[in-house]
């Protein structure tokens, strides 16, 4: 029997309260595809933090570099000030583990509601890849003059071919193996950004046409892909994009596939160890009160199988969703409108694992 250890990072919120079912429905999984996930828990977050004042110390990088992956619930506090936990833990954990890819597909199930008017699961389901580790992320840059009327701030948005290629070279690679359109289309800004876009322009396009023949370039501006995105999402099968634009165009993303309760989220090293996240947060005003949506971490779980190379298992948790939410039991995606508690939404996609 296959066996993988995970690092489980319940974090803040309502963190603890999804990853229980994703383990729930992971262990489901398992049993039936024969893998066995020995989990092992960590208390790194907020509550930990204002004990302590640690967010995430070296040690604790080195004992979890030894997992397999990482199945984090969510980071951030209302009693700690933003940028702190973020930044100690979540950035931290990308930068030190070179989780250079963030996979968030932009997927919509059946019976879930859009805001897109007439746009249904056919229209919505594609895949945007994020770079994880370069762009203003890096912080690099500073201040001068800092409270005077002349204050001076720059951050530099950073990229090395490098960089840029080993990302690329995932998506390419992904467009091929999801075998949909076959379409890679590059999101930045190179009418504005000429030295940094150009980057991305020309080695999407060099490493399209040597290695990829097969697979077709396209090319989105970011402020028309916001548009496109709303008016016509068919359009996409894979996106590569940078940081910044990447993190604000999952969050429409997620949007325009139900909402946070089922955005899930890879944070890749495919040489290394990954890190997999819902990505709608710690939601403080639900904590507790078993309302919150699991279907976005059980989603995320499912990713992480995928990456561990347990493709049958991870379909299985995407069938299992896919078949929990085409019951119509669910009522909605938004916690406390389900029509069930959080962990009757584990036990219904747990039982619907085949
Ligand atoms: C995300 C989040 C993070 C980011 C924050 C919390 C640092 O918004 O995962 O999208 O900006 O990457
Ligand atoms: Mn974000």
């Amino acid at each position: 029997m296959k066996s993988y250890n995970i690092a489980l990072m319940p974090g803040d919120g309502t963190g603890p309260e999804v990853i229980k079912e994703g383990v729930k429905v992971l262990n489901a999984v398992g049993r039936k595809y024969g893998i066995k996930l020995n989990f092992t828990d960590y208390d790194f977050g907020g509550e930990r933090y204002m004990r302590t004042g640690e967010t995430l110390p070296d040690s604790a990088l080195k004992e979890l570099k030894k997992h397999d992956a990482i199945y984090l619930g969510a980071i951030g506090h209302p009693d700690v000030k933003p940028g702190i936990l973020e930044v100690g833990i979540l950035l931290k954990l990308r930068f030190a583990l070179d989780q250079y890819i963030n996979l968030r597909p932009v997927k919509l199930y059946p019976n879930v509601e859009t805001p897109l008017r007439d746009k249904g699961p056919e229209h919505i389901d594609f895949v945007v890849i994020r770079e994880n580790t370069g762009d203003i992320y890096t912080g690099m840059g500073g201040a001068t003059m800092v409270g005077t009327q002349n204050e001076i701030a720059t951050q530099i948005m950073l990229y090395s071919r490098p960089i840029v290629e080993r990302c690329v070279r995932f998506a390419y690679d992904y467009t091929r193996k999801r075998n949909r359109k076959k379409t890679l289309t590059l999101v930045h800004k190179c009418n504005v950004l000429t030295y940094v876009g150009d980057l991305w322009v020309r080695v999407h396009k060099e490493i399209g046409d040597k290695e990829y023949k097969d697979i077709k370039q396209d090319y989105n501006h970011v402020d028309a892909c916001t548009m496109w995105m709303v008016k016509s999402p068919e359009f996409y099968d894979v996106i590569v994009t940078a940081n910044l634009f990447g993190d604000i165009i999952t969050d429409l993303g997620a949007m325009i596939q139900g909402g946070m309760g089922i955005a899930a989220g890879g944070n890749i090293n495919p040489e290394g160890v990954s890190m997999f996240e819902p990505i709608g947060g710690s939601a403080p005003k639900y904590t507790g009160k078993n309302v919150i949506n699991p279907l976005a971490a059980i989603c995320a779980g499912g990713m992480m199988l995928e990456t561990l190379g347990e493709a049958k298992a991870a379909a299985a948790v995407d069938k299992a969703v896919h078949d929990a939410l085409a019951s119509g039991k669910i009522k909605s995606l938004s916690a406390g409108r389900m029509g069930m508690s959080t962990t009757q939404v584990g036990d219904l996609v747990a039982s619907m694992v085949k």
